[in-house]
């Protein structure tokens, strides 16, 4: 595999598409050449983890948290996940297809080719279905690859609700998700409730990841690896000990610093000492209306840089191959001949503007599967 993930092509010639995948780096050019001078080239992003299928808005959460409340306190007192549930119960399949495809479109045009996409806002078996269901549609409606994940304990809708998900939602999920996902957290659930569910989830096919050591120290990355589960994501509040867990299990960290600026929290999380540490980091936009509402992949890796210690390479790769490795496609998240024909080109000359360019995008085009899908279609 030739790797060029972040090599400037004007020095190679041509890249050239076929079929929906990279032939290879040309000498002549094709039949049809976009002009990629002045900029770089690298792989199509991917975001591995986002929440964008919702409806209803938590903009008057933002107001209560600029005055002083916060995420937990909201939770508390009948806010948060539970009030997107309620919206997003009341929409039919299609209302939410419709109020995704905008956030999709945005996250398009930051150069995201593939993305990871949670349920967890359904919270009985048929809406979390339908959720899953929309994702489905979605993939057939825009460019972007979308790859599901059953969010089955997000938030607690009653006191059975673990029971329901083993014998009642993971055996109906079928083809639907690739992955199950939890909340681990003292608010959310429990280590061994999560246990039991992944147990099932396993035996069904589908690979584990979660969410830890997001608001309150948990020893959730030690649980991740213990579960084997391909990604923890969050960890602000990660150990030394489950940093070295997770390197031991190879476990992918998935850093959400949007999250963490958005909530207000204190504390990034430690992408200096989990790199360090052995440990794969990939970033994400957590796209979501309670703690990350946004798509823009650019500031996602200023921040890595300023606030979780990354470098601005490291920023670019956990939007590469490292977030290609967090969704279990090692096939993507570099050019290659032979590889899938996802591409973005640049208006600057480096990676290493792209976090440099504070909250803007420097996104001049981008390819899915050999096609140009943005700006428009060709
Ligand atoms: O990844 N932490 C839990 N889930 C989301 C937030 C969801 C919401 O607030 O609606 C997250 O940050």
């Amino acid at each position: 595999v030739l790797d060029l993930g972040i090599e400037n092509v004007a020095d190679v010639g041509f890249v050239g598409f076929r079929d929906g995948k990279v032939t290879g780096f040309e000498r002549e050019p094709a039949r049809e050449v976009i002009d990629a001078r002045g900029g770089f080239v690298g792989p199509g992003l991917v975001d591995p983890h986002t929440h964008l299928v919702f409806a209803g808005d938590r903009a008057a959460e933002f107001e209560q948290r600029c005055q002083g409340k916060t995420y937990l306190e909201i939770a508390q007192s009948g806010g948060g996940i539970t009030r997107t549930v309620e919206a997003t119960r009341a929409a039919s399949e299609d209302e939410l297809v419709e109020l995704a495809l905008p956030r999709l479109a945005a996250l398009l045009s930051h150069g995201v080719t593939t993305a990871e996409v949670k349920s967890g806002y359904g919270l009985d078996v048929e809406n979390e279905l339908k959720m899953l269901r929309v994702i489905q549609k979605l993939n057939a409606r825009q460019p972007i690859t979308l790859i599901p994940t059953v969010l089955a304990l997000h938030s607690r809708p009653d006191d059975k609700w673990v029971d329901t998900v083993v014998n009642e939602l993971l055996p109906r999920v079928g083809k639907l998700a690739v992955f199950c996902d939890a909340f681990v957290e003292k608010t959310a659930f429990t280590a061994d409730e999560t246990r039991r569910v992944m147990k099932k989830a396993v035996e069904l096919g589908l690979i584990p990841r979660l969410h830890v050591d997001q608001l309150t120290p948990g020893a959730g990355a030690e649980l991740a690896a213990e579960l084997k589960a391909a990604t923890a994501d969050h960890l602000e509040h990660v150990s030394g000990e489950g940093i070295k867990a997770l390197a031991f299990a190879g476990t992918v960290a998935v850093l959400n610093p949007t999250s963490t600026l958005f909530l207000r929290e204190a504390k990034y999380a430690p992408g200096r000492a989990l790199i360090d540490g052995g440990v794969r980091v990939a970033l994400c936009t957590n796209c979501n209306p309670g703690s990350s509402m946004t798509e823009n992949v650019a500031l996602a890796m200023s921040l890595a840089c300023l606030q979780n210690g990354l470098t601005p390479r490291e920023a670019y790769e956990g939007f590469t191959k490292n977030a290609a490795l967090a969704v279990r496609r090692p096939d993507l998240g570099a050019l290659y001949a032979g590889g899938p024909g996802d591409a973005v080109l640049y208006n600057c000359a480096s990676y290493q503007t792209l976090p440099y360019h504070l909250g803007m995008s420097e996104v001049r085009t981008v390819i899915k599967a050999g096609r140009r899908v943005w700006p428009g279609s060709t």
